[in-house]
């Protein structure tokens, strides 16, 4: 694993959940193991989860962690090779990230897609160019496609409460929001939940098809309450369409998750990644109730990020 930034394997992600397990019982193991060694988190947008964990767990590695909110300390970056600079960007990314790389034994990266240029954010632009400049190893904190410290911690949340002898039975389900919002969590999640070798059902509401790569083998459906039934893990996440690219088609508050959606599911935990519009998405109710797993899930995002810190430290 040079970089991190998608499922690689059920292998590789079975190794990861058990670094994670370890670094939950025991934060300090390896305390020595990333002494004299230094991480550059790059923020292009903002967060709190992401970027506290990802500080947390390389602290309890030993590393040094600098953040630089590159969005609002940093000067204005040019992504675009080839590009003539007589516009608002300052700094080319192969000179910055050259610098950053220079500086860093592992970078680390947020950067949001633009939700209108579609070909740009599916290739990952951004974090390819950081990638291709910096050389050295970049993790995604989140990145236009994906957001894989989310997932892993997410696997590890559902890690935790599976019942041994039952294949649980792991939901995704749109919910409704204000803002045209990225389908990275939604696409890593699938992968992520595919990948370890979980049965996913999918719904949403028409026109809100995720990009297929991310979804081979899930059950797929616009009937929500046929899809929450008997449900072990429901995660609900908004996403903007995938298809009309980056736009709203709906805001329908039916799809918001509340407890009566859950009639026919008595034993369902509900997921969420945080931030969480309350009310919106999902009730509070079921936020502040005992079905609730988002702060366990919070609290594994440094865990997880702690066993990729590990895996990439030589
Ligand atoms: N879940 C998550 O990534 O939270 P932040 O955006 O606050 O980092």
């Amino acid at each position: 694993m040079n970089h991190f930034y998608k499922f690689e394997s059920k292998e590789i992600g079975q190794e990861l959940l058990e670094l994670a397990t370890l670094y939950k019982a025991n934060p300090t193991l390896h305390s020595s193991k990333g002494k004299g060694k230094r991480i550059g988190c790059i923020f292009l947008n903002p967060s709190l989860r992401t970027r506290v964990s990802t500080q947390i767990a390389a602290q309890q590695l030993g590393m040094e962690a600098i953040v630089l909110n590159m969005d609002k300390e940093g000067w204005a970056l040019e992504m675009k090779d080839g590009a003539l600079m007589n516009g608002s960007t300052v700094e080319h990314i192969k000179d910055a990230a050259g610098v950053l790389g220079s500086y860093f034994d592992i970078l680390a990266l947020r950067a949001f897609p633009t939700l209108t240029q579609k070909e740009e954010d599916i290739s990952d632009f951004v974090f390819h160019q950081f990638v291709n400049y910096s050389g050295i190893p970049v993790i995604s904190l989140e990145s236009a496609i994906r957001h894989p410290l989310q997932s892993l911690a997410d696997q590890l949340t559902i890690q935790e409460l599976a019942q041994k002898e039952k294949k649980p039975k792991v939901v995704l389900t749109w919910g409704p929001h204000i803002k045209a919002i990225p389908h990275a969590v939604a696409n890593s999640f699938a992968e992520w939940t595919l990948g370890m070798g979980h049965d996913l059902t999918i719904c949403h509401p028409e026109g809100y098809e995720l990009d297929p790569i991310f979804t081979p083998g899930a059950l797929i459906t616009t009937n929500q309450e046929e899809a929450l039934e008997k449900a072990d893990f429901v995660y609900v996440k908004n996403w903007s369409s995938y298809k009309d690219y980056g736009k709203i088609l709906t805001t329908d508050s039916t799809w918001m998750l509340t407890e009566a959606h859950l009639k026919n599911a008595p034993q369902a935990k509900i997921m969420h990644c945080l931030p969480v519009r309350r009310n919106v998405e999902i009730s509070d109710e079921l936020l502040d109730g005992p079905r609730s797993l988002v702060q366990q899930q919070a609290l594994n995002r440094i865990f997880a990020a702690q066993a990729v810190l590990s895996k990439l430290l030589p």
